[in-house]
């Protein structure tokens, strides 16, 4: 677990969660703005949140848990920097994250969010939770979620400029208080294609592109009504199988992108023969790790089955919670 920095000079501090979708973003309108071709949702995690700490500096540096990130790597940050406080955006910027790296568990989506809210703070006029939320995406398409609270929907929008696209809240962290996401870290390591890289690959090369879009636009919004009416079993019925199809258009590219691993695979359907079906349900992002979605009174049922299934792998449980925000003083954290 890394130490949080206590920077005396810093000038702004902002957190943010982590965010998990349930109708997955995939393939870009513009990969610059990334503007998504698909409407998705997510819900933010209550913990571990990330923190960004903003300090002056003649140049644009970001560290990452301490080590400085590559210039190669500043391009995200320099589009969101510029997009709210001008072109010049000289600042160092301190992430600090229990977050593991590249692993599809949304580490630079929190780390944008924070971004972006603690950037906000320094700009001349204050921002709308929706202004956040676009600005944020110009670091990482997924971090648009990170921003409001609870559960979020990005819509994809129409405007080219990307005006209109932009998550907002459509139910916050207590609308479904027995609800608990669980990520089961089989690997923490980098993917084995970006996803920027591997949206692009689907969208020219995957015969099943154009499906996707087209089907998951449609789940999109009832996906969101499960949610309101907090039916587990209803969205059992179409998050797993918008997930998959994200892989399977994956696969479909060419050369093939294979995110999911024989051991991740190998779990879900020793998983399937365990649980009751309508006790829980999975997701995978662009990565080997499921991530479950259950309420408490299965918890303890699926916590054993994976503690045999999966001995000594790390299993982060939590509930939907806050989304990014500003923070006070160092100790205030
Ligand atoms: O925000 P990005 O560019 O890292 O894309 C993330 C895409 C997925 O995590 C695979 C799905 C999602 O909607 O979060």
């Amino acid at each position: 677990m890394p130490t949080r920095s206590t920077s005396s000079s810093s000038i702004a501090r902002a957190s943010a969660p982590p965010n998990i979708a349930l109708v997955k973003y995939w393939g870009k309108r513009d990969s610059i703005l990334n503007l998504p071709a698909v409407d998705s949702i997510s819900v933010c995690l209550e913990g571990p949140r990330t923190l960004v700490e903003l300090a002056p500096s003649s140049c644009l540096r970001v560290g990452w848990n301490g080590d400085r990130l590559p210039e190669g790597l500043l391009p995200p940050y320099r589009r969101l920097l510029s997009h709210l406080l001008g072109p010049l955006c000289a600042l160092d910027v301190q992430v600090t994250t229990a977050l593991p790296v590249a692993a599809g568990l949304a580490g630079s989506a929190a780390a944008m969010a924070a971004l972006a809210v603690a950037a906000s703070s320094l700009a001349d006029r204050p921002l709308h939770t929706h202004q956040l939320s676009a600005a944020a995406r110009l670091g990482s398409g997924s971090a648009a979620r990170s921003v409001p609270d609870g559960f979020a929907y990005w819509q994809r929008g129409s405007d080219p400029l990307g005006t209109d696209s932009f998550a907002t809240s459509f139910a916050g962290p207590d609308h479904w208080p027995e609800l608990r996401i669980c990520a089961l870290l089989l690997e923490t390591g980098p993917k084995t294609v970006s996803s920027t890289e591997g949206m692009i690959r689907t969208a020219t090369t995957s015969p099943l592109y154009e499906h996707w879009v087209a089907s998951t636009n449609a789940t999109a919004p009832r996906v969101r009504d499960l949610i309101l009416q907090r039916d587990l079993q209803g969205l059992e019925r179409l998050v797993l199988p918008q997930a998959m199809l994200m892989h399977a258009i994956c696969m479909a590219a060419s050369p093939p992108i294979l995110y999911l691993s024989r051991r991740s695979l190998d779990l879900l359907s020793k998983l399937q023969d365990i649980l009751p079906r309508d006790h829980w349900f999975a997701t995978f992002d662009a990565g080997t790790n499921p991530i479950f979605f259950t309420l408490d009174s299965h918890l303890g049922q699926l916590e054993s089955v994976l503690s045999e299934l999966a001995p000594g792998v790390p299993l982060l449980i939590s509930r939907a919670g806050p989304g990014a925000r500003l923070e006070a003083g160092p100790g205030e954290f």
